[in-house]
């Protein structure tokens, strides 16, 4: 009966009084709040807990997820995770929403994880820039091309740490370091969403995954992880929390257990951490079938108990669970689920529908393709994008820049794949206009006699074209010798066992070694890679990750010297798989000097900010403004840098710090700054940088509350190191 009563008030609620002007909640020049309070008194029960449901619009395009498709959808759902790449179907939906009773606009989520059509380098391969601007640049254009496609929302910024490259989904994060990921988060964050996400030209952003899932054991997808509260603290949360504070507007929970309470289920992330003590105000949505996974998680009997335990833990949005939208009504009609939780849910999610302008804005003007996609600026971020994110690794006798060879050969699984770099997660992106390494290669050698040999597969045992390969690169002045991985052996249910490639790929290079010629290796992957069996036959080396649509023309560029590699590894490459956890941000051992491997070496192969130049960097004296400092003054660093090479170069200066004694003991470095800049061939620039002791000389205990731990410091700069005394 009561039911009957609540549904009745609604509704008489929900009609406009006689001559009563337009609703506050459709008049927008009322507040965001006033018009989510004014529209929340007007929805019934069933109509708020269908805005806490997404679904996908009748199509599963997500590989990973295998679920039913949807039929019927309500059209008061409140979100649709949106897979076409033109609005039409969008706004066919949308207008079903905006003529039901309250008019309450759907958001259209997708994941435009490094670009939407015009595919940018991949996170990891972003990261490596260490140019956040350019990360803001690549992430805006994403917003741009997702927006015109009928897209208000993308499943991105994607910011867990990951120690393990054995996990598939390294490639989506930004790295090993919580600062370095904190920098790209805002810069991303920014970029999805601008000033203002309401002008047509942004999307609302989603951190994820909260929170912990990079530390999946032994590097498997969906499983446990065991994370302290201190390490969830000094590692993980930092990027969300710079993500949120940035003023993201929604966060995507995660698949992993977190020390015996699942990611989706934890009231102390989900709740006390991210709404209590960050003050978030935006929404949380499950990964996909986050919350029914509970049961397998052994934390809920069923869907049932998954909702009650997701929703009371402050998980707002179910994404294809069909938990929330069956038993949400059942479990407040029990009093398990307060009304006021609901509306608490309901609220966030209103309220960044609201900030986005949908109710004013609902529809996406039609428009044609080319004048939506893959835009000349947008191929020309992408192809910057790709010259900074690759690394060069080695270079010996100054082999690159190629001097105009007469001769060369591309050999290697990834000599003229198209489709290999895109990388996971490459949205709406296509093979067919990627630029490949043969045809970068042909286009900036027009007079060279370029030879592409594939030599083998990725994987596999067929070594019939080791022959071919081989006289190729007999016959060639120099080998461009590409090996990697496939799309799909990076991402998402995409763990390796091994991060060495396939012993075809090192066969194949043991056989064009033979040829005696000069080898460029150039490695295409998602994930840091075992190269310790490759390096000795190579003369120089490329990291070039998989850096999207405009690979081939940006490798090509390197090999020219048109374009000075800067990049510098945001993650470390371990010298053998069986190096790993290995990063540099460790903490010291009891006994540094015992305790090693006795088969291999305990350093890695390239650590965490290695890159090299065409050119060469030499640092002047660090200057500080003092050595003994207190919290209250910030304290001032120059660093002097000289281009003392032929060539311009840019240089990424990278400030650590150390605290050797603490309460809570420190790594034995922590990047808390860095500043990358072009310095012309024999000039010098002074990179200046500010410690502000409060920031960067406290950290957080496991509680997340932050402290100063008074006493000595080392500060360091490249080989150098200033002691500074806190007082
Ligand atoms: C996937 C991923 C998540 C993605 C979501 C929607 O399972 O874990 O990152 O955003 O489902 O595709």
């Amino acid at each position: 009966m009561n039911k009957l009563i609540l549904t009745a008030v609604g509704l008489l609620l929900a009609l406009p009084s006689f001559g009563e002007r337009k609703p506050i909640y459709k008049d927008s020049s009322r507040s965001v709040d006033e018009r989510v309070e004014d529209l929340l008194s007007r929805m019934t029960l069933k109509e708020k807990i269908l805005q806490l449901n997404q679904y996908t619009l009748g199509r599963n395009d997500n590989a990973n997820n295998i679920e039913d498709q949807v039929r019927n959808l309500p059209a008061e759902i409140g979100s649709v995770i949106y897979y076409s790449d033109s609005p039409e179907l969008r706004n066919s939906l949308q207008k079903r929403a905006m003529e039901s009773r309250l008019g309450i606009p759907v958001i259209f989520g997708f994941d435009a994880i490094h670009g939407f059509r015009t595919i940018m380098p991949t996170p990891i391969a972003q990261a490596c820039t260490f140019d956040p601007e350019l990360v803001e640049k690549c992430a805006s254009i994403s917003a741009m091309e997702a927006k015109k496609a009928g897209v208000d929302w993308t499943f991105s910024p994607m910011v867990d740490i990951a120690h393990d490259p054995r996990w598939g989904r390294v490639m989506e994060g930004y790295g090993e370091d919580p600062y370095l990921a904190s920098v790209m988060a805002k810069a991303t964050v920014h970029g999805y969403q601008g000033d203002d996400p309401s002008d047509g030209k942004h999307i609302a952003a989603c951190m994820k995954h909260y929170v912990g899932y990079g530390a999946s054991e032994a590097g498997r997808d969906y499983v446990y992880t065991e994370i302290s509260r201190q390490t969830l603290w000094d590692t993980y949360l930092p990027s969300f929390e710079a993500g949120v504070k940035s003023g993201a507007m929604t966060v995507m929970s995660s698949f992993n257990c977190i020390s015996g309470i699942p990611g989706s289920a934890n009231r102390y992330t989900l709740t006390d951490v991210l709404k209590d003590k960050w003050g978030f105000e935006g929404f949380v949505v499950s990964d996909w079938g986050a919350i029914q996974q509970l049961r397998s998680q052994g934390y809920a009997e069923d869907k049932k108990q998954a909702a009650e335990e997701s929703i009371n833990a402050g998980l707002d949005m179910d994404m294809m669970n069909g938990c929330y939208d069956v038993y949400l009504e059942e479990l407040v009609n029990e009093g398990k689920v307060s009304v006021e939780r609901i509306d608490d849910a309901v609220r966030r999610v209103l309220g960044v529908k609201f900030r986005l302008g949908l109710f004013e804005h609902p529809y996406v003007e039609p428009t044609r393709y080319e004048e939506r996609f893959l835009l000349p600026e947008y191929l020309a971020t992408a192809r910057q994008a790709a010259e900074e994110a690759m690394v060069l690794l080695k270079n010996e006798g100054g082999l690159l820049p190629l001097s105009k060879p007469s001769s060369i050969a591309v050999i290697g699984p990834m000599a003229d794949s198209r489709y290999h770099h895109l990388g996971a997660w490459h949205g709406k992106g296509t093979g067919e206009k990627v630029v490949s390494t043969a045809a970068g290669l042909k286009e900036r050698f027009p007079d060279a006699k370029i030879t592409v040999s594939k030599g083998c597969d990725f994987d596999g045992d067929d070594r019939s074209g080791f022959e071919d390969a081989r006289r190729a690169a007999s016959d060639a002045d120099v080998v461009i010798l590409c090996l990697g991985e496939k799309n799909d052996w990076a991402g998402e249910n995409a763990s390796r066992s091994s991060i060495a490639l396939p012993a075809v790929q090192q066969a194949l290079a043991d056989e064009v070694a033979k040829a005696g010629k000069p080898i460029v290796l150039v490695t295409t992957s998602g994930r840091p890679l075992d190269l310790h069996l490759l390096e000795p036959l190579a003369t120089s080396m490329i990291q070039e990750w998989q850096t999207g649509i405009e690979a081939g023309h940006a490798l090509a560029a390197i090999l020219a010297g048109d374009c000075n590699p800067s990049g510098r590894l945001a993650v470390t490459f371990p010298y053998s798989t069986g190096q790993i956890p290995i990063y540099y941000n460790r903490r010291q051992s009891a006994r540094p000097y015992q305790g090693f491997y006795q088969d291999i070496t305990v350093e890695p192969l390239y650590e965490f900010g290695y890159g090299l130049s065409y050119t060469t960097f030499d640092y002047g004296k660090v200057e500080v403004s003092d050595t003994l400092i207190n919290a209250g003054t910030k304290l001032k660093v120059r660093v002097p840098v000289t281009n003392s090479g032929s060539v311009d170069g840019t240089e990424t200066v990278m400030l650590f710090i150390r605290d050797p004694y603490c309460r809570i003991t420190r790594p034995v470095k922590e990047l808390k700054h860095f500043s990358r800049h072009l310095i012309k061939a024999g000039e010098t620039f002074v990179y200046e940088f500010e410690i502000d002791p409060a920031a960067d000389l406290s950290f957080v205990d496991s509680e997340g509350n932050r402290f100063l731990d008074p006493g000595e410091y080392d500060l360091t700069v490249k080989d150098q190191t200033v002691k500074l005394i806190l007082k």
